[in-house]
Formats: structure tokens, C-alpha cells, sequence
């Protein structure tokens, strides 16, 4: 390994299979940093946990199947480190000690906690640990010294408050021991959902990448086109048209793609044809993934997990001395 690489890390709440989505805003983002980068990928089993934790059964389950999504998409366990933040118990106490010194106001006005706790029905989310969410976050980056975060947009905020926690910590202890994380914003961002709203698990308007070919094929025909094209001989938009969206992003063959586009501006190829050639791209984009999926067992991925957290752990446990000495506690 490099030791001049700059340390990335990165994480997702394991809160159900990935889709399409998270695949073009976050994932394959990661595989590409793998080159370039000291990668470390975390599943944020605790965060999920901050809201999840009136029905935690399924927490374990989709942790197993986040790494196993991320490394059937290319996220390469011997490159990169891949482990389960509560195997390190090290999160904890930092976030403890970030929380002695992070201001309730910045966590009050924080935009995700306010719209969260608007939007999300049917759960108690006015808690201690809910609110305290981005002070965690902000120890998941510190703990491992973090340079370089890739987020979404949706993520920008925390990091400018973990910016600040890391400040903080080092104006009170006149000791500079942690690296103050730049956010890395992914270059295509949101990927539109089946029914022209943003792609998301709340919505049910996704692909998912456990989709059986049949299913995919299903959720193909059910997409949002052109509201306008009432049938296949009046001209249509191609702009802004999730099914000619998802062609640009997940068709190789360009030349197929123009000629749809083109005869669909003409009110010349109907619904039909135009969504059979993308079910077959996307369901071409997916077959390796799913067949690298299947040769992944739970005991692969039970050893990959143990030994990224082995890894994690060493880092995470060096960083706690110096905080433990900041603050003239006993390092153990
Ligand atoms: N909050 C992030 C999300 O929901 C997940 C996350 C937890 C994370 N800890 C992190 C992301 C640290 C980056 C760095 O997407």
C-alpha cells in the first residue's frame, strides 16, 4: 500500500437492498477512487440503528447484503477496507467526547434533522441519539483521519458541521490531531425513479440491483415516458424523459440510442420497442453484478467483514490514545 495516498472514507446506512440509485450517486464513484484513494467503506449499521431501532430485526440481514451489493459492484476487498461500525466500538467514544463539546443549537438547526423529523411518519425520531446523528458521523470521519469524504448533497451539511466539531476539539486542546475531511460530491448525482420523482426506497419507484430480469422488465414497462405522446405516431420529448435517462446512463450502444431518439422525436418507434431495448441494456448492465453476487457466500462475506474491522480497529484504537491524552485520561 501507498502510504502517501490520501485516506478516503465513506459510508451507507444498511437499510435494504441497493438500487440504480445508489449505484450512479454514490457506488460507482467508490469503485473508481479504489485507484487512487486509501479507501475505507463503513456500513453505518448505528446510524441506521438511530432510526430503525424500534424494529431492528432487520439491521444484521442488510448488512450482509450492503457489503455483498458493494462488492458485486466492484468495491475490492483487498484494496479497500470494508468493516461495520459497531465492530468498533471506538465510534462510540468519540462520539461521546465530540458530543461534550457540540452545541445543541448546531444540531437543532441542522436542515436534515428539521426535514427528517417532518417528513418521516409512523416513528419517534425526537430522541437524544437521533438528534446527535451528524456528531457520530463527524467521529466516523476523525477516528480514521479521513482527507477526502465522497457524499451526496444531501450529506453537505454534516460534513461542514464535522468540520467544525474537529475545530473545536482542536481549539480547546491547542492540538491539531485530526485532518479536517474536504467533501467529494459525486459527479452525476441523483438518478431520476421510474415515476419522474427522485429515485428513492420510500418512493418504490426504483430498480434494484437483487431485480430478477423478469422483474426488471415489469418495472421497464411501468415507466414514466412522455406525458404528451399519447401514442407511438405523435412526436415526443427526449429530454428529461427518464427512459431515454436511463439509456444514456446504462446502453453502451451508442448508435441504437440515437436512432431511438431520433425516431421518437418523429412519432416514429413506439413505447414498446423503446423500453424493450432498455430492459435488455439494463438487465445486461446487471447480469455481472448479479452473477458476482451469487458466487458470494455468507462465510465469504462474514470473513471479508472481520477482516476489514481487524483493520478498521488498529487505526480507530491509535487515534482514541490521542484523544484520551487531550483529554488527561488514562490511555489504555
Ligand atoms: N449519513 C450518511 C448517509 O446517510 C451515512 C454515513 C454515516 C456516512 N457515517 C458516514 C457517510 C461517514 C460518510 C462518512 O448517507
Amino acid at each position: 500500500m501507498n502510504i502517501k495516498r490520501k485516506r478516503i472514507l465513506s459510508g451507507m446506512r444498511p437499510t435494504g437492498n441497493l438500487h440504480l440509485g445508489h449505484l450512479v450517486g454514490a457506488l460507482n464513484n467508490w469503485t473508481g477512487l479504489q485507484d487512487k484513494y486509501d479507501c475505507f467503506f463503513m456500513v453505518a449499521d448505528w446510524h441506521a440503528l438511530m432510526s430503525e431501532y424500534e424494529k431492528p430485526s432487520n439491521i444484521k440481514k442488510n448488512s450482509f447484503e450492503i457489503v455483498k451489493d458493494w462488492i458485486s459492484c466492484g468495491i475490492d476487498p483487498r484494496r479497500s477496507v470494508i468493516f461495520v461500525q459497531s465492530m468498533i466500538p471506538e465510534h462510540l467514544e468519540l462520539a461521546m467526547v465530540f458530543g461534550l463539546l457540540t452545541p445543541l443549537g448546531w444540531l437543532e438547526r441542522c436542515p436534515t434533522y428539521k426535514e427528517q423529523l417532518r417528513e418521516i411518519k409512523g416513528r419517534t425520531l425526537a430522541t437524544f441519539g437521533f438528534l446527535g446523528y451528524p456528531v457520530l458521523q463527524a467521529a466516523d470521519i476523525a477516528l480514521y483521519n479521513a482527507a477526502v469524504v465522497p457524499v451526496g448533497k444531501d450529506q453537505l451539511h454534516h460534513l461542514e458541521l464535522a468540520r467544525e466539531i474537529i475545530r473545536r476539539f482542536h481549539g480547546l486542546y491547542k492540538k491539531k490531531i485530526f485532518v479536517e475531511p474536504e467533501p467529494m460530491l459525486a459527479k452525476a448525482s441523483r438518478l431520476v425513479g421510474l415515476d419522474n420523482r427522485k429515485m428513492s426506497k420510500s418512493y418504490g419507484n426504483f430498480i434494484s440491483l437483487v431485480d430478477t430480469p423478469e422483474v426488471v422488465k415489469k418495472k421497464v414497462f411501468s415507466m414514466y415516458t412522455d406525458p404528451n405522446r399519447v401514442s407511438a405516431d405523435v412526436p415526443g420529448n427526449v429530454e428529461g424523459n427518464p427512459v431515454f435517462i436511463y439509456h444514456d446512463l446504462f446502453n453502451p450502444d451508442k448508435a441504437e440510442v440515437d436512432d431511438l431518439k431520433i425516431r421518437y422525436k418523429a412519432g416514429k418507434v413506439g413505447d414498446v420497442e423503446v423500453k424493450e431495448k432498455l430492459t435488455k441494456a439494463l438487465n445486461d448492465y446487471l447480469d455481472p453484478i448479479r452473477e458476482k453476487r451469487a458466487s458470494l457466500s455468507d462465510a465469504d462475506v462474514e470473513e471479508i467483514i472481520k477482516e476489514g474491522s481487524g483493520k478498521a480497529k488498529k487505526v480507530a484504537h491509535e487515534t482514541m490514545g490521542k484523544v484520551r491524552e487531550c483529554l488527561h485520561q488514562i490511555v489504555n
